[in-house]
Parts: structure tokens; C-alpha cells; sequence
């Protein structure tokens, strides 16, 4: 009852932040005497985008008010105080931001729509400049989607402000056809200058401002991800030199999770960089944990299921603190404090109970939680089970793989395990075939083929005879 209180007190605390945000770009467009049907039309599209479409990694109302803010004061700046052409108000630096931040075209499009249109209405009402600046930040948002490098940034924002160039070229032309007639070579130089710097410096700002705004957001782009995956991070470093068994498992998490995420629709790059890190508190205990058992004598067989409990809840608390210490992002952590929800660690449960079938109590065999809060922290959630459970099939036949498969699912569903995930029935259907496919190619390979006789009696033969 007291959650579902606060959830409404948040609810009403967002809404109260939005209608604020409207009542000042209100107040700071009558001050610079902006034409007042874009508060009406900036408000539409966030009811529309927040309301009716429900898009996917939309922000909370706080971030979109923060965003907003930014927003109005680009092209306020570049032509009230800076006295900058239209061309130069950074649009495209704005919908690469937007893009990079929250993989999101519909919200970068509909911030351009604004700014654009915001800049037309500063710019003495010249809708050439709106309509060159939408042009110019579609272009950089569709280049941007999705896209891993910081080369790639540079190359949306050159292309972004060439788009942007033509369409302020043929805005120019039109509007003063008797000046444009001949090649007004310094005007054309001029513009494409403008233009060029808009889409390139943005760009580059971009880049350097990322990670503010990504603490800002609390959110990861693809760029960081893929800075993450790099195994030269001290931390996966440190997972295979001192945690090998560790290190391999991940791996094979990875693996199976980003596949899952594909399948679901999910961020798969986010689920297997995450998959990487889920379980780097291992690294303080490694030898108490059964994949490193390899090099390791069995370090629970003296110890209390008790302590042996405690050592193994621990590793994602350490977790915790290796990856703060080592400042990953809190969308990375979200793994390692999410990986186990509420399950029971079983084992030592039962040997517990073996030794006291009295006064053992379930719930201190927990672990603490939370649930997995996104799909991709539910996806590397299943992997993580299967994975280690796929290493105690004796037979791995494709239908054993999808019965294991099947229960593992099943009973994190039953458990209330997925409740908070936001997976449907739909993409955890997707999911298991995903896992059973890859874990068929993975243990494929694993299969002792029949010996070819023949072949053996031959190499046999030779053998014989050089001898
Ligand atoms: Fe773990
Ligand atoms: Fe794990």
C-alpha cells in the first residue's frame, strides 16, 4: 500500500514537474516575443509522444523538462545573443544527442521539429530555416541510430550539415532569386561554411559533452558500451587471470543473452557487456565458486551451508563495489544487482536442511534483489541459470537442451521472477528458442562422432607396416 502511495506521489510529482516546464517556455517565449503557438505545438507532441505512443526509453518528465530547457535556449542564443545566422542554431548537434542518448528516432524527431520550427519563428518567421534545420537534424538522427563508433558521430555530422547546405541553399535561392541568379560565390561560401561548422562542431561538442549527459540521464550509449566490451578493462582482465572459469562463463552468457536481447526485441549490446560484468565479484572469492573448482580443491566441504550461503550472496554486493570503484555505469551495475532477483540458493538451502531439518528458514537462503528491472537484465537473468545448468547435462540432446531450457523459464515465470521485467509471453517464447538454438550450436560441436572403422583399421595398418 505504502508503494503504491509513493508510486502515485511520483506519478503526480511528474506531472506537476511537465505542467511547470510548459507555464516557463510560456514566460520565456512571451519575454522574447515568440510567436505562442509553439508552446501550443511543443506541448501536443510531448502529450502525443508521452501519452498515445508510449514510446520505448522514453525519459521521465524531469529529463524531457531538462531536454526541453536546452532545447529552447539553442536557438535563443545562437540568434538573440550570439547574432549567428538561422543555419548556425545546432540542431543536428541537438537530434545526434537525443539519438546517441536514448536510441530513440520519434523523440529526436520531435525535439527537431521544435527546435526547427523555434528557429523560423527567431528568424523573422523564414520557414527555410525550419525546414533546412529539420532536414539537416533527420539526416543526422538517421545516421547516428545505432551506431557504435565516435568516427561514425563525425561522419553524421558532416553529412548532417551538407543536407542542411543544399536545403538552406535552395531556401536562399527562392526567397531572393535576383541575388542568387548568378554564382554569388562569397554567399555560397558563407552558407556552406555556416553549415559545414553546424553539422561538425556539434558533432564534436557531442562527443566531448556524452558522458555528462549520459551520468546526467543515468543511461549507457553504444559508444561506452562498446569502450566496455573491450577486454583490456581492468576488470575482465582481472575476471581471466585470476577467475578463468568465471571468465568463460560470462563469456558463454554473453553470448547466449545478446542472441535472446536480438530476438526480444531488447538492446543486445547492452545485454551482453552486461552479461561480461554480472558476476565480477567473483574476483574476491574466486575459488569458493564451482566454475573455478578446476584449479581449486572444494572450499565449502569444511565450512557451515551457513557461511558457504554467505560467500556466495556476497559476490554481488562486492560486485557492487568492484564496479563502482572501477566507475562503471549505473545501467552496467544494474546486472550485477539484478542477476539473482529474490532466488534461492538452493544447494547449500538443502544441505542446510539435511543437517537441520528444524529452524532453517527459506528466506535467509535468499538472495536480496531486486528482480531484473529491464528485459535485459531478465535476459542475462535466464542465461545465467542455463548456462550453469547446461554444464551439468550429462547427454545434451537437442531435447533434453529444450526441456532444461523450458523448466529454467518456466520456473522464474512461476516464481514472480520476471514480474517486473517488462518481458511479455511473446518475447519469452522468442527467448527460449533463442537460448535452445544456441546452446544446440554450441554442444553441436561437442558430440562424439562414431569412429569411421575402415579409416581406423587403415591409419592401424600403416601404422603397422613403419613400424
Ligand atoms: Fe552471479
Ligand atoms: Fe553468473
Amino acid at each position: 500500500m505504502k508503494i503504491f502511495n509513493e508510486k502515485k506521489q511520483n506519478k503526480f510529482l511528474e506531472h506537476f514537474i511537465g505542467l511547470i516546464f510548459f507555464v516557463i517556455i510560456g514566460l520565456i517565449f512571451y519575454k522574447y516575443d515568440i510567436d505562442f503557438s509553439m508552446v501550443i505545438l511543443t506541448f501536443i507532441l510531448f502529450v502525443y509522444a508521452k501519452f498515445f505512443r508510449k514510446i520505448d526509453n522514453l525519459p521521465s518528465n524531469l529529463d524531457l523538462c531538462i531536454l526541453g530547457m536546452i532545447a529552447i535556449w539553442i536557438p535563443l542564443l545562437t540568434i538573440t545573443t550570439f547574432k549567428i545566422s538561422g543555419y548556425g542554431i545546432s540542431v543536428i548537434g541537438f537530434a545526434i544527442l537525443i539519438t546517441l542518448l536514448f536510441e530513440n528516432l520519434e523523440l529526436s524527431f520531435i525535439f527537431s521539429v521544435f527546435i526547427s520550427l523555434l528557429g523560423a519563428s527567431i528568424g523573422d518567421n523564414n520557414l527555410g530555416i525550419g525546414i533546412s534545420l529539420l532536414a539537416g537534424s533527420i539526416t543526422a538522427s538517421m545516421l547516428t541510430i545505432r551506431i557504435r563508433r565516435r568516427f561514425q558521430v563525425i561522419k553524421a555530422g558532416f553529412f548532417a550539415g551538407l543536407i542542411l547546405f543544399i536545403f538552406a541553399y535552395i531556401s536562399e535561392r527562392r526567397l531572393s532569386p535576383f541575388v542568387m541568379s548568378g554564382l554569388d560565390l562569397p554567399f555560397l561560401r558563407d552558407l556552406l561554411s555556416v553549415c559545414l561548422i553546424n553539422g561538425l562542431l556539434s558533432s564534436f561538442i557531442v562527443l566531448g559533452i556524452l558522458p555528462v549527459f549520459e551520468y546526467i540521464f543515468k543511461v549507457v550509449t553504444n559508444i561506452s558500451l562498446l569502450e566496455l566490451s573491450d577486454f583490456n578493462h581492468p576488470l575482465l582482465r582481472r575476471l581471466i587471470l585470476e577467475a578463468p572459469g568465471t571468465y568463460q562463463h560470462s563469456l558463454v552468457v554473453a553470448n547466449l543473452s545478446e542472441s535472446a536481447a536480438e530476438a526480444a526485441s531488447a538492446n543486445s549490446l547492452l545485454a551482453r557487456v552486461g552479461a561480461y560484468y554480472h558476476d565480477v565479484g567473483k574476483l574476491v572469492k574466486p575459488d569458493y565458486f564451482t566454475e573455478n573448482l578446476v584449479r581449486f580443491k572444494d572450499m565449502h566441504k569444511k565450512l557451515k551451508p551457513s557461511i558457504s550461503k554467505l560467500i556466495i550472496l556476497n559476490h554481488v554486493k562486492e560486485g557492487v563495489d568492484l564496479a563502482k570503484k572501477h566507475n562503471l555505469k549505473p545501467k552496467i551495475i544494474d546486472f550485477i544487482i539484478q542477476h539473482h532477483g529474490k532466488t534461492l540458493v538452493y544447494y547449500f538451502y538443502h544441505r542446510a536442511r539435511e543437517l537441520e531439518p528444524e529452524g532453517k528458514h527459506e528466506e535467509d537462503y535468499r538472495y536480496h534483489g531486486p528482480k531484473p528491472q529491464s528485459k535485459e537484465t531478465a535476459i542475462v537473468a535466464l542465461a545465467d541459470t542455463i548456462e550453469a545448468l547446461s554444464r551439468t547435462l550429462d547427454e545434451p540432446t537437442p531435447s533434453r537442451i529444450e526441456e532444461m531450457v523450458r523448466e529454467v523459464v518456466k520456473s522464474r515465470f512461476m516464481d514472480g521472477e520476471l514480474d517486473e521485467s517488462s518481458l511479455t509471453m511473446k518475447d519469452l517464447e522468442k527467448i527460449t528458442q533463442s537460448f535452445v538454438r544456441m546452446l544446440n550450436a554450441v554442444f553441436h560441436t561437442r558430440i562424439n562422432y562414431p569412429k569411421d572403422e575402415s579409416r581406423n583399421n587403415k591409419q592401424t595398418k600403416s601404422k603397422e607396416n613403419k613400424s
